[in-house]
């Protein structure tokens, strides 16, 4: 078979289902579309894939909004469903006629899963069941699950060349890795069980526009921009692979249209950096100094390193991330400045990031 770059159905919107490839459109549900990945994934989506039909099913959480898509939604490009991810009869609407589901939408943040793990089990796990039950009962053809590379637990800060492959055993710490560790078991058990057609990828810290200001880069930006402190947790020395959202979107891109069935894939940034690291580069790039860090109290259980090797199934595909971490960040920073207008509005809480 010709690689995928080379393919001649690839430049007719062509996708590999299996080893078939179709030359058509596609009607694709993206879940959490009005949250930060799944926003940036419907902007990636509607200019690569303008034959493509495109919908998303949101709630509208205190994480999902709908100024993220504001352009979509009033060009028509995609189709609002406003719903619970949880609830049947809401998910079996927005997946009639449907046949790719790119599922996003989830509680997201470890400090608030800590706090409440309630609603962490409700949508990350029985959401997910619901969704696969709904796929099950119709035509969906690829049901693409994105999940975390925290299920796989914590590595040592010392050891600085382990890191997780696809066949690392799994060891979520926090309720909210817990819960994203039992619908990735989910999301295979439906292969297993019923033949749904699934694909799977764990990825690291995502950064870049229009994430919440609770998480640690868009805090600390939108802090300094306002001439507070940034608080860190503990030492600041915790490492994550941090990756730029729109390599993780491209990423997805490739494993939804050429993915193979029952698959993970495991999308990884540049390189590891520590959150000390991280802000200091921010703080390098608004020509601040260290004094702006306020150091509080560790968050409960903070897992101490994460790294992953990207999947050699993903690098094959042609995939690699584009976008340098000083690059990314700065970029992101540039973003922030501008659009005051979308983050002012949300309530930054006094947690100190992911
Ligand atoms: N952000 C990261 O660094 C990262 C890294 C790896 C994997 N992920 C995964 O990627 C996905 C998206 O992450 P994100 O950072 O964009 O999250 P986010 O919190 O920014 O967005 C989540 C979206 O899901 C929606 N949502 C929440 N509960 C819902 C429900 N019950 N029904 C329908 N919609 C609901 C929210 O309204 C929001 O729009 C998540 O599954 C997350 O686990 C994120």
């Amino acid at each position: 078979m010709l690689a995928p770059s080379v393919h001649p159905l690839h430049r007719t919107g062509g996708y590999l289902y299996g080893e078939v490839w179709l030359a058509r459109h596609v009607r694709v549900l993206v879940t959490g579309g009005a949250g930060f990945i799944g926003a940036n994934l419907l902007y990636h989506w509607a200019e690569r894939h303008p034959e493509d039909e495109l919908a998303t099913l949101d709630a509208l959480t205190y994480a999902g909004h709908l100024e993220s898509i504001r352009p979509l939604l009033d060009s028509g490009r995609i189709r609002f469903v406003h719903g619970d991810i949880a609830d049947p009869a809401v998910v079996r609407e927005a997946v009639r006629g449907i046949d790719t589901i790119v599922h996003l939408a989830a509680e997201s943040h470890v400090d608030r899963s800590i706090e409440a793990p309630a609603p962490f089990v409700r949508t990350n796990v029985v959401g997910t069941q619901v969704l696969l039950d709904a796929a099950r009962a119709s035509d969906v053809r690829r049901f693409h699950h994105v999940s975390t590379d925290e299920v796989f637990g914590s590595l040592p800060l010392e050891d600085r060349e382990t890191r997780f492959t696809a066949t690392t055993p799994y060891d979520p710490r926090s309720p909210y890795s817990a819960t994203k560790a039992g619908a990735d078991h989910l999301v295979r058990a439906y292969l297993h069980t019923y033949g749904l057609p699934v694909t799977i990828s764990n990825c690291g810290n995502n950064y870049g526009p229009y994430q919440h200001p609770e998480k640690l880069v868009p805090k600390a930006i939108t802090r300094l921009l306002n001439g507070q402190q940034v608080p860190l947790y503990g030492d600041g020395r915790n490492v994550r692979d941090w990756i730029f959202v729109g390599d993780h979107c491209r990423a997805l891109d490739l494993i939804v249209q050429q993915g193979r069935t029952g698959s993970t894939y495991l999308i990884a940034g540049e390189g590891g950096h520590s959150n000390r690291e991280l802000v200091g580069k921010i703080l390098a790039v608004l020509g601040l100094g260290e004094e702006r860090i306020e150091y509080v109290a560790d968050r409960p259980g903070h897992d101490l390193r994460y790294a992953l090797d990207a999947s050699p199934s993903l690098l094959e595909l042609g995939w690699r991330p584009q976008v340098g971490f000083e690059e990314g960040l700065t970029a992101t920073i540039e973003w922030y400045r501008s659009r005051r207008d979308w983050w002012e509005p949300l309530a930054a809480p006094e947690r100190a990031g992911r």
